[in-house]
């Protein structure tokens, strides 16, 4: 078991580079699928989660080699076309692989993903995106099978979920003729995936709005690809800095993918200053951070669900209460009672949690228990006066890479102990 010791009450300084984006990363993996040449990935964040994409794409029949932030994905001899149960679960985004596969295959098998630890994350959006596009999909003693060459139609997603929208433009590319994607999720993330199949000859346009129109049937070549910046690993680095005070300043990410979690820390009295690829935020380690009332998760360009968790951290030792109303997900404040623990006064109430400021957090040991929650924990404890224990690393190892060490490029007093193994402060 692994787990983190960190030391709070120490301002954070100093500047670093963003990683590549997990939620970019994963969608852009399985559409490598449909390449006809080797694609070169740069800016590959060392995840867990890639990891995982990986192993599939090599169970598949791909060549794969991955050397520091570059990975080279060479789809020729890939012919497989089901995932195993394991493969299936230990990553919930294994269900991108289904518009590739029928695209490429014209079948697809998977286990059904099932819940998370967010709660039930249903996938009924994602079958209803490739029947509309003419293909078979029945679920069988919890497996998901699905058959037919796309054809090119007209998806209308009932909600803007961002991963049936990614899997309805990857099941499109492969269809003959034109496909459109009403009701489409705007996430940057889904940019960064269109830009990646226009770079391999895809004609993919107006992602970034709701209708999304894909030319499909064109043959796509291999190609060099680099992963945009992690939005959600900056606004945890920025929660990080907003608890402990201090001066940090992120490159390599799109300030205006940040809008709304900026306006907040500005509003809870940081000094917040973007530019281009560049974020800075600034707070006097005296002078403490105020309630912001209330923030509500929204799909994008609202309030990102995902930096829900890293915020309440921060604000939980804030002048004044602050409301969160979570609309996203069912299960998204299992870290509420791990901050309980660290003295937090956080009160649930179905999906709205109320957090009343207290003067400082206090160290404890804690687990995390889902990625952004276990983020949110070492976002606390780097405020917190004392030491702190943190265990369950799994699930932060899924999204962030080595959070250890670039706290501690920040100046944080972050230390991590692998079995038996420990890294120097
Ligand atoms: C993606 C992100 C995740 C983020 C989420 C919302 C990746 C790899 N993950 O997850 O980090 O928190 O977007 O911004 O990109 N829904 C259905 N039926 C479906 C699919 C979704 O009802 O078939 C519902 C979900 O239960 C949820 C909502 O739609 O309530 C949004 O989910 P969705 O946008 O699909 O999230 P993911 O793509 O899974």
């Amino acid at each position: 078991m692994s787990v983190m010791y960190i030391c709070g009450g120490r301002p954070l300084e100093g500047e670093v580079a963003v990683q590549g984006a997990k939620n970019s990363v994963l969608p852009i993996l399985a559409a490598c699928l449909l390449a006809d040449g080797p694609v070169v990935l740069e800016h590959c964040p060392r995840l867990s989660d890639v990891t995982a994409a990986l192993d599939i794409l090599t169970h598949l029949g791909c060549r794969v080699r991955q050397e520091g932030h570059m990975v080279t994905v060479d789809p020729q001899g890939a012919s497989g076309c089901a995932l195993s149960e394991r493969q299936t679960r230990a990553m919930r985004s294994s269900i991108m692989f289904l518009g590739p596969l029928l695209a490429r295959m014209g079948r697809a098998s998977l286990a059904y993903p099932g819940g998370c630890e967010l709660g039930p994350r249903p996938i009924d959006l994602h079958l209803s995106a490739i029947r509309a596009l003419g293909c078979e999909a029945l679920e069988e003693g919890g497996r998901i099978c699905c058959r037919g060459h796309p054809a090119g139609g007209e998806i209308r997603l009932a909600l803007p979920s961002v991963g049936a929208t990614e899997n309805a433009m990857l099941c499109a590319v492969g269809a003959a003729g034109e496909s459109v994607i009403q009701n489409a999720a705007r996430e940057p993330e889904i940019v960064d995936l269109q830009n990646f199949l226009n770079t391999l000859g895809a004609r993919v346009r107006g992602a970034g709005s709701g209708v999304i129109t894909v030319e499909g049937g064109r043959p796509l070549s291999g190609g060099r690809y680099t992963i945009m910046g992690d939005r959600m690993a900056a606004a945890t680095l920025l929660s990080a800095a907003a608890s402990a005070g201090g001066h940090v300043v992120l490159r390599g990410v799109d300030w205006r993918h940040l809008s709304t979690v900026l306006e907040v820390f500005h509003r809870a009295g940081c000094r917040v200053r973007s530019r281009e690829d560049r974020v800075e935020l600034k707070r006097d380690p005296d002078c403490p951070l105020r309630g912001v009332d209330l923030i509500r998760t929204a799909p994008y360009p609202g309030f990102p669900t995902d930096a829900q968790a890293p915020v309440m951290a921060a604000l939980a030792a804030a002048r004044g209460s602050t409301c969160f109303l979570e609309t996203m997900f069912d299960s998204r404040y299992r870290h509420v009672v791990q901050l309980r623990r660290m003295g937090a006064d956080i009160t649930v109430a179905g999906r709205l949690a109320r957090v009343r400021g207290v003067e400082q957090l206090h160290a404890a040991a804690v687990t995390a228990q889902d990625l952004r929650g276990g983020a949110a924990l070492a976002v606390a404890a780097l405020g917190a006066r004392g030491e702190s224990i943190l265990s369950g690393l799994h699930h932060v190892d899924r999204g962030y890479e080595a959070l250890e060490d670039v706290l501690r490029q920040l100046g944080g007093c972050v230390r991590r102990e692998e079995a038996g193994r420990t890294q120097p402060a």
